[in-house]
C-alpha cells in the first residue's frame, strides 16, 4: 500500500491521468471517508488519492468528515499527505491562479469534530502544533517547484473560515489585521488530525480569487472555476514531479 496520499479539493475531485490500481471502501470507527480511496500509479509511484469533498463534490466543507478522512488514510499506511486547498486572496501580491505553499495557519472554525483525543474514553494529548505544516514536504515541494522553474509563493498564513459562504469585506479585514494572506475552507481541522496521527501533512493552496472586498465587485463562480481549470494543472504538475523526487 502507498505510504503517500493526495487529498484532492475543489477542482480535484477526479484526476484522470492517474492510473487506478484499486478503490478502497475503508471504513473507519468514526464513519466513512468522503469518498472510496484510490490506488494509482502517478509516475513512478503509487499513490492514495482521496477526494476531500466526496466524488462527484457532494459535502460542504463544514461537513467532511475530516476524521474519517485521515484515520482512513493512516489505516491504509499512509504517512505523508499532499492536500490541495483552493484558496481566496488577501494580498494584492498573490494573485489568482497563484500556488501557495503556507507555513501557518490560524482556525476560525467552529463546531466541527477536530480531535481524535476527545478526553471521553481516550487520554487527552496536546500535540505540538507550532509548526502546522511538515517542513521535509514543504522543502520537497519548494525545491521541486524550482527544478521544475514553476513560479510558486514559498509562504504564507492561510486563514481557515467554516463557510460554506464567503466571507464578508469587514471579516476579510479583520482576517488582514490578524496576518493572514490567504483564506479557505479546508486546512482545519485536517491539518491538526494529521498531526494527531503522526501523518506528514502539507498544503499546496491554489488562489482562486481576491478575497472579499480585494477586487472590484463581487467573486463569482465562473471567475473561481476558470482560475480553478487554469492553475490546476500547474498544481498537479508540482504534485506528479513532488512526488516522483
Ligand atoms: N474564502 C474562503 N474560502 C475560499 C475562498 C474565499 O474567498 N475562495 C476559495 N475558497
Amino acid at each position: 500500500m502507498p505510504s503517500m496520499a493526495v487529498i484532492g479539493g475543489t477542482g480535484l475531485a477526479q484526476w484522470p491521468e492517474l492510473e487506478l490500481r484499486d478503490t478502497v471502501a475503508q471504513e473507519t470507527v468514526y464513519g466513512n471517508p468522503s469518498a472510496p480511496i484510490i490506488i494509482a500509479q502517478l509516475g513512478n509511484v503509487e499513490v492514495a488519492f482521496l477526494a476531500r469533498h466526496g466524488c462527484p463534490h457532494q459535502f460542504a466543507p463544514h461537513c467532511i468528515n475530516y476524521r474519517a478522512n485521515i484515520a482512513a488514510l493512516k489505516q491504509l499506511g499512509v504517512n505523508q499527505i499532499f492536500a490541495v486547498n483552493a484558496v481566496g486572496s488577501i494580498c494584492s501580491e498573490i494573485p489568482p491562479e497563484s500556488i501557495v505553499i503556507p507555513d501557518q495557519v490560524i482556525d476560525y472554525t467552529y463546531g466541527r469534530e477536530h480531535t481524535f483525543f476527545p478526553g471521553d474514553d481516550q487520554p487527552v494529548h496536546h500535540i505540538d502544533f507550532t509548526e502546522p505544516f511538515s517542513a521535509g514536504l514543504r522543502d520537497q515541494l519548494l525545491q521541486t517547484a524550482q527544478d521544475i522553474q514553476l513560479p510558486i509563493k514559498d509562504k504564507a498564513v492561510y486563514g481557515c473560515t467554516q463557510g460554506p459562504r464567503l466571507e464578508t469585506v469587514a471579516e476579510i479585514n479583520r482576517l488582514e489585521r490578524d496576518g493572514v494572506d490567504i483564506v479557505g475552507m479546508t486546512a482545519m481541522p485536517e491539518a491538526a488530525l494529521a498531526r494527531e496521527m503522526e501523518i506528514d501533512y502539507a498544503s499546496i493552496a491554489l488562489v482562486v480569487n481576491m478575497a472579499a472586498g480585494r477586487s472590484s465587485g463581487i467573486i463569482t463562480m465562473d471567475e473561481i472555476e476558470l482560475a480553478l481549470a487554469k492553475g490546476m494543472q500547474n498544481v498537479k504538475r508540482l504534485l506528479l514531479a513532488t512526488l516522483n523526487r
